[in-house]
């Protein structure tokens, strides 16, 4: 068993392959936090819990006399509220006698194999290779009788600890939840520092690193998506960490909706995390004997730097996140029409740029905006999945039916949770949007946001997507967002129960996934919400890729996939070739260099074929060709950062490696180039330092080791802008 009870200290020990993360039961019943961090040995840690006299801290009244014991600096599991720890709560209630006092203590616990029950929202799944073990730790009020029951779930060889806490009103009275984290990690002493990805729309997740000082830093959103602003990603290091060395704890928050991060240094230089539900906004009213669900937290703890941290997300998000069956297949690669044509189209127009795509080695065509009701622009028409029969003469199934006929697979575009006012369904039920009673409504993009937390819209809503796949031939559909919430109000809520309208937009979502995206298998599904909007593990779990991001230039795209590679294994970012001058930055990149980029994800094309010129198709071709060949490599390999774009002006690279480390490949895009530059080198990682390699462009061999401590030069040729790969295959496993 990864998780073990010591009765005799009231110590809990949950061990992965290489970390150990410990808590143990006061002698007052509390749950205090011991330890996180590399794996040690099972000893008795009790002696880490210094208790002290300190002024101002209270203590608790089960301590008697006793000045040293109190709440206010003891590194705790769950912090109770209202009881003495002035730090950032793990929960915030609002009891029946207005008291807004949580006072959890231990009452009993379970430990079981497999992974914990979560009902209605997207977690990491225990594969039937993992060994999975579970602990369930139940804190209760004795006043209120509500009970929070800590989840934890060890993914032992994935080196993953997930983490939920489920909140049950067991009192005899009504009681409201106004903030429920999912994690919380005290730290002792130190100096660390917050690595999260911030940005924006059309430049998401740019990697942002700030010490931790005293007060609260805190990330998040409450636009109703994880956003484009904030991922719900965030990483705990100590000062200086890097990709190779260094302590650094990871919190992923598997939900697609508003999240928070927050760290707080208190005033003796210790460090807590919470990670959860943004409770900006939130409430929710639990009558006795109802339960409300938190989120699911993933932890992974590193020893060896960054790298190794992304390396356990990427493992268990690719291996144990998504539930389609796409998730281990491989992608196809896709022509998608909105740069190529946008609202401006007819079947004539696709299927020229199809019939060019087939030439190129295109698996598979996506229909993008604008094919349905009055749709000839971003200001009408969603919410109407009629197909718009002026454009598409032969309506979805016909140019289906012709896109198959050339080879090609067949793709839609929709935005099923909006709606325009100028849509046949809006005329039907105005009151099916986001909207408070006597204020006026906001508008974002022109269109409003269906109220996901009705049940009979949601239902609406599975019909209508599943009419639009069995009315046609389609094995791909692009699932679109396209505006932050507000106005967050539901119709069919009492006033008591309006806090819970932003939570239950986003249940209501995973049940239309569930119902739509599980219930057809068959069908890729690509998450969208204007790019990365909402690049988040929740998604994840239905929808094996996401469009990284509107900015399709290969420069800007440097950055955002290198910020997106932290936590997301490079086989769930899709990524296009667009053209030049870029639509989104007016940057012209060479289209070598475009596809490079482009690969360092699911390659795909978002251009018109018919406007390149031979050379530009000629080298599409090639491009699609090498992807093929080396899928494996990056869809399923290790992955490296090895320059990045914010600390290497010159160059930026990264690596792709094999599993056997027998084939690697290293990518560079120059970014500033200068006259008459130094000879610059990188230095390669993940390869076996014994072994030797072949490297494509250099004579002779080289042993991993020369190659990771010297690296390979930098090709001088290059020009700003131009990129190269770099393949390497071990030509000696035995090093002789
Ligand atoms: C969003 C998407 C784009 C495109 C448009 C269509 O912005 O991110 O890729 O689908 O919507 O309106």
């Amino acid at each position: 068993m990864s998780i073990k009870y010591n009765a005799d200290s009231k110590t809990f020990i949950l061990e992965t392959r290489d970390s150990s993360y410990l808590m143990k039961v006061s002698q007052y019943g509390n749950l205090l936090h011991l330890y996180y961090g590399s794996r040690i040995p099972d000893e008795d840690l009790d002696y880490l819990i210094k208790v002290q006299d300190r002024g101002f801290s209270p203590n608790p009244n089960e301590a008697g006399n006793d000045r040293t014991f109190s709440l206010d600096y003891l590194a705790q599991e769950f912090s109770s509220d209202g009881k003495g720890d002035y730090r950032i709560p793990s929960i915030e209630v609002l009891n029946c006698d207005g008291s807004q006092i949580f006072s959890g203590k231990v009452e009993s616990h379970r430990i079981y194999r497999g992974k914990y029950p979560l009902k209605g929202m997207p977690s990491v799944q225990a594969g039937p290779d993992d060994s999975v073990d579970s602990l369930e730790v139940r804190l209760k009020d004795k006043v209120s009788g509500a009970a929070a029951v800590l989840c934890y779930s060890v993914f032992e060889e994935k080196n993953v600890i997930t983490r939920t806490v489920r909140f049950i009103n067991c009192g005899q009275k009504a009681m409201k939840l106004l903030k429920l984290m999912s994690a919380t990690v005290d730290y002792k002493a130190s100096e660390y520092e917050m690595i999260h990805f911030s940005g924006r729309h059309v430049m998401e997740r740019e990697f942002v690193r700030v010490p931790m000082q005293s007060g609260i830093h805190s990330i998040g959103s409450s636009r109703g998506t994880s956003s484009h602003q904030y991922n719900p990603f965030a990483i705990l290091c100590e000062k200086g960490a890097n990709e190779d060395w260094g302590r650094c704890y990871g919190y992923s928050l598997v939900y697609s909706g508003n999240f928070l991060i927050e760290a707080e240094r208190d005033q003796f230089r210790q460090l807590r995390i919470n990670v959860g539900v943004n409770p900006k906004g939130f409430s929710w009213f639990l009558e006795p004997g109802e339960e409300f669900q938190a989120p699911e937290a993933v932890m992974a703890y590193s020893g060896n730097g960054l790298t190794e941290l992304s390396k356990r997300y990427h493992d268990i998000y690719r291996e144990n996140l998504c539930r389609s069956p796409y998730a281990k297949k491989p992608r196809p690669v896709v022509i998608n029409s909105w740069e190529a044509a946008y609202f401006d189209f007819d079947d004539e127009k696709l299927l020229e740029i199809a019939r060019e795509a087939v030439d190129m080695g295109v698996d598979l065509f996506v229909l993008d905006d604008g094919w349905f009701g009055k749709r000839d622009d971003d200001n009408s028409g969603l919410g109407d999945w009629k197909v718009n029969r002026r454009k598409l003469r032969t309506g979805i199934s016909g140019l289906s039916e012709a896109v198959h006929a050339m080879g090609l697979d067949f793709g839609i575009w929709i935005e099923p949770e909006m709606v325009s006012e100028d849509s046949d369904l809006y005329r039907a039920h105005p009151d099916w949007c986001l909207k408070a009673p006597e204020r006026p409504m906001t508008r974002g993009r022109n269109q409003l946001v269906l109220d996901l937390s009705r049940r009979d819209v949601c239902d609406y809503l599975i019909e209508a997507i599943n009419g639009i796949l069995t009315e046609a031939r389609i094995e791909y559909v692009k699932w679109d967002m396209n505006r932050s919430i507000s106005d967050v109000w539901s119709g069919l809520l009492p006033a008591e129960r309006q806090g819970e309208t932003a939570h239950r937009y986003v249940l209501g979502l995973y049940y239309v996934m569930d119902e739509v995206i599980l219930k057809h298998p068959d069908v890729l599904f690509c998450g969208c919400s204007g790019g990365g909007g909402r690049y988040d593990p929740g998604m994840l779990y239905y929808q094996p890729e996401i469009w990284c991001s509107d900015n399709t230039d290969a420069k800007a795209r440097l950055k955002i996939q290198y910020g997106t590679s932290f936590v997301y294994p490079v086989n769930t970012l899709e990524s296009h070739v667009s053209v030049c001058p870029n639509h989104q930055t007016g940057r012209t990149v060479p289209i070598g260099t475009r596809g490079i980029v482009a690969m360092n994800g699911i390659l795909g094309y978002e251009l018109d074929p018919t406007l390149l010129d031979n050379k530009e198709k000629k080298a599409c071709r090639e491009q699609i060709r090498f992807y093929k060949e080396h899928y494996e490599i990056i869809a399923y390999g290790d992955y490296y950062r090895l320059e990045s774009p914010y600390e290497n002006l010159y160059v930026t690279a990264w690596q792709h490696v094999s599993r056997d480390r027998k084939h690697s490949l290293v990518s560079m895009v120059i970014t500033d180039r200068e006259g008459n530059d130094a000879q610059r080198y990188v230095k390669l990682k993940g390869l076996d330092a014994k072994a030797y390699y072949q490297i494509e462009g250099l004579e002779g061999r080289y042993s991993g080791a020369v190659l990771m401590n010297a690296g390979i030069p930098v090709p001088n040729d290059l020009n700003e802008y131009e990129g190269t790969v770099v393949c390497l295959d071990m030509i000696n496993p035995c090093g002789q």
